[in-house]
């Protein structure tokens, strides 16, 4: 019933979407229809008087077949005026005017203009097939003035003409800020003339870590040396201005520094010598903030303002650990002489000291949440990273905010269930998860909301190796970005955003974007059915087009079509995948189950897992789906300081001798094997007789799969008590705080 409710609903929004709604990505803020068409002409005659270089890249990005005469203005039909001055904060609106006769622009700026000739450019595209475009005026303007997306070089690097096409994308989407992060850890990527052995040196690796983080393998493969001259710099800036886009630069200080240690080893609190890092994380050695350091910084961050026009510089301040300041003398004075409270302090000492030179050239500085230690630098803008609390704090004391929270902005996350793409950083962030971010905190007044300056999404690189994946990982959340930064999102009307989606993919497919088709996969989720189990499908697309196997071999059009929830009768994998017009559009899903007694059983636990790891609830552990050590967010249930107490009634008196569950070991993570188990039966659920129990070291010995012969069992219920680690002991990352314990799967045979 559900379904037939929702393919109508489908139908019926199409129509009305094709009657009222243009396909642009960002939507405008005003469209009113007019009579009347204008007849989209073989060659169109542009007025004389068209400011030049935005018209120019008009007539290069016109696609459609277009060709382009130069006429007086009277017979042309695209004109421009510009506006009188622009009142604040009018500076990119633009009107375009469709009528029979001529397509009139009017904006403030150049920069309205360029806005304006997406829209057309989108209008073009999406008429060409009707030859005429019905008359229409469209009064815009962007709710939020950054408008950002950030591009990380230093974990993978990316050439002149790659970054050039990553700026076209924002263009195309009317994005107007690239925050190029240019230095990290793992490679210094800006040519410096006064320290040439930040180049030299530092951009360059011995290897570079390769596949999932807890697979801890690299490849043996010299990286770099790698990075941009600064005549190259100085080709893209002048690009993007071309397309009027603003490059804030990066770079990192005083953590994500290890590359330039490696170059300047006398820039840290101990003698290094240091390497650019090879593998990914935050580390210990950090700018050692003494007054060679700030000497070496505002050198550097000379270079960098006569190069970068921006406003805003952007010095990062995000993940420095504080280990080597509390352990050098010179840092521990510096706290002293200057009362500081502690290394925090120390922190906020470090950034208002840049923050006061950067702001003596003419400049503000921009920095991740990280600033806020310790009190924040008096004229900073913060860049809300860890979720939007920083933000918050930086709008109540009227300091400007960039929103780019984790949970929606980060596009190194997964944008599909994680078996049907690519490896990524993890994380969980599908696009319509992007289009439903609000870059206005709902705690802020209207007076405090002003302070938030926009939305930016990041893409680190750690697990991007090329640009194609960079491709893959920005579309098409770009697009929801570009919405939600235009401030014309509308979260509940989501499907007839993703169709908006789906037509620009047309564009992308002739650019030959290698943009990702996660919208098309299908999700799976098991629910209980009968005595056991059943496996759920659906994809955002009209769920017709689901096709499966249960013989492990790749679904075609020919195979069953998806109707009802599949019964799981026994241990099979499924494969699924999505079809349109006989097309196979989604990613193959496989999804394998491992069947046992316990499988779809009413299970009951006594404490609940932490709130990020809960994925299913209880129903985790005895969903038939063994955890892959890839997806914690998946599969897998996670309890901090906790132990799993679980209760399975099988139904009734059942006879099995082995019980099986898998733990998890990853001490970088805090995460540690359980330190022992308990199983216990009973026939009432009220009195329980243990039938087994083991320690840690067998534990360990099983590297956490733990297989048990329990003897020959008969009983209706079922529990098991896995003990939490406790207490991180000393020397392990995360010493003295609360150990988690993962679990995935219970299983009895
Ligand atoms: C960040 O993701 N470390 C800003
Ligand atoms: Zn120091």
């Amino acid at each position: 019933m559900i379904r037939i409710f929702l393919a109508f609903f489908v139908l019926l929004s199409n129509v009305i979407f094709s009657q009222n709604k243009l396909n642009l990505i960002p939507y405008p803020q005003n469209v009113a229809f007019n009579d009347g068409v204008f007849m989209i002409p073989d060659v169109l005659k542009l007025s004389n008087d068209l400011p030049q270089n935005e018209t120019e890249y008009f007539k290069k990005r016109m696609t459609s077949g277009l060709k382009f005469q130069s006429s007086k203005r009277a017979d042309a039909q695209l004109v421009y005026s510009q506006l009188p001055k622009a009142p604040a904060g009018k500076e990119e609106s633009y009107i375009l005017t469709v009528s029979p006769k001529q397509i009139h622009i009017q904006s403030y700026t150049q920069q309205g203009y360029f806005l304006a000739l997406q829209t057309l450019i989108q209008l073009f595209e999406e008429y060409k097939g009707a030859q005429k475009i019905p008359a229409l005026k469209i009064e815009d303007q962007p709710k939020f003035a950054w408008r950002g997306m950030h591009l990380d070089v230093c974990r993978h690097f990316f050439t002149v003409d790659e970054v050039k096409q990553y700026i076209d994308y924002l263009a195309m989407y009317k994005l107007n800020t690239f925050h190029w992060h240019l230095t990290d850890d793992q490679g210094w990527r800006i040519e410096i003339k006064k320290y040439p052995k930040l180049t030299q040196i530092g951009s360059k690796r011995k290897e570079s870590m390769i596949g999932a983080y807890v697979d801890n393998t690299f490849d043996g493969k010299p990286y770099g040396p790698y990075f941009y001259t600064q005549e190259q710099i100085r080709e893209v800036i002048q690009y993007a201005q071309d397309r009027h886009i603003t490059i804030v630069p990066e770079i990192e200080m005083p953590g994500h520094a290890l590359a330039a240690l490696s170059a300047y080893p006398e820039l840290a609190c101990t003698k290094g010598p240091f390497e650019a890092a090879t593998k990914w994380g935050v580390f210990d050695d950090v700018f050692c903030p003494k007054d060679e350091t700030f000497t070496f910084l505002e050198n550097v961050l000379d270079e960098v303002i006569r190069l970068f026009p921006s406003q805003y510089i952007h010095i990062g301040g995000d993940e420095c650990p504080k280990t080597r300041w509390k352990e050098c003398a010179h840092c521990q004075e510096l706290i002293r002489k200057n009362n500081l409270k502690d290394e925090h302090g120390l922190q906020s000492y470090f950034i208002q000291r840049i923050e006061k030179y950067v702001n003596s050239k003419g400049r503000k500085i921009i920095g991740w949440d990280e600033i806020l230690e310790g009190g924040l630098a008096p004229n900073a803008a913060v860049m809300s990273w860890t979720g939007v609390n920083g933000g918050i704090e930086a709008a109540k004391s009227k300091h400007f905010a960039v929103m780019t929270p984790g949970a929606y902005c980060y596009f190194d996350h997964y944008q599909g269930d994680p078996q049907s793409e690519p490896n990524a950083f993890g994380g969980f962030t599908p696009l319509d998860k992007v289009y439903s971010y609000n870059p206005v905190p709902a705690e802020l007044n209207a007076e405090q909301a002003k302070y938030i300056l926009g939305v930016q999404a990041n893409l680190w690189t750690e697990y991007i190796l090329d640009f194609k994946q960079v491709q893959y990982m920005i579309f098409p959340r770009l697009m929801a970005l570009s919405e939600v930064g235009w401030g014309t999102s509308d979260p509940k009307n989501y499907k007839e955003f993703e169709n908006r989606v789906i037509n620009q993919f047309k564009v992308l497919d002739k650019m030959k974007v290698n943009y990702a088709k996660s919208i098309y996969n299908i999700s799976g989720k098991v629910v209980p059915s009968g005595s056991g189990i059943a496996y759920e499908l659906s994809t955002s697309q009209n769920s017709d087009g689901i096709r499966y196997t249960l013989d492990g071999t790749v679904p075609t059009i020919d195979s069953k079509t998806y109707q009802n929830p599949v019964t799981i009768p026994g241990s099979l994998t499924i494969k699924s995948a999505y079809f349109e017009d006989g097309q196979l559009k989604s990613a193959v899903s496989t999804q394998q189950f491992i069947v046992s007694k316990s499988t779809g059983k009413s299970i009951s636990l006594e404490q609940q897992p932490s709130e990020n790891y809960s994925f299913g609830g209880a129903f985790t552990l005895v969903d038939g789906i063994i955890g892959n050590v890839k997806q914690l967010g998946k599969t897998w249930l996670g309890f901090q300081g906790k132990d799993v107490v679980a209760t399975i009634d099988l139904g009734q008196k059942t006879g099995f001798s082995e019980v099986y569950f898998n733990t998890l070991e990853n001490k970088g993570s805090w995460i540690h094997l359980a330190k022992s188990a308990q199983i216990f039966v009973s026939d009432d659920n009220k009195n329980f007789k243990m039938i087994k129990e083991i320690g840690k070291e067998e534990i360990s010995n099983a590297k956490g799969k733990i297989r048990l012969n329990v003897g020959s069992q008969n009983a209706r219920y079922f529990k098991i008590k896995i003990e939490n680690a406790g207490i991180i002991p000393a020397g392990n990352p995360g010493a003295d705080s609360k150990a988690w314990l993962f679990v995935d799967e219970i299983g009895i045979n």
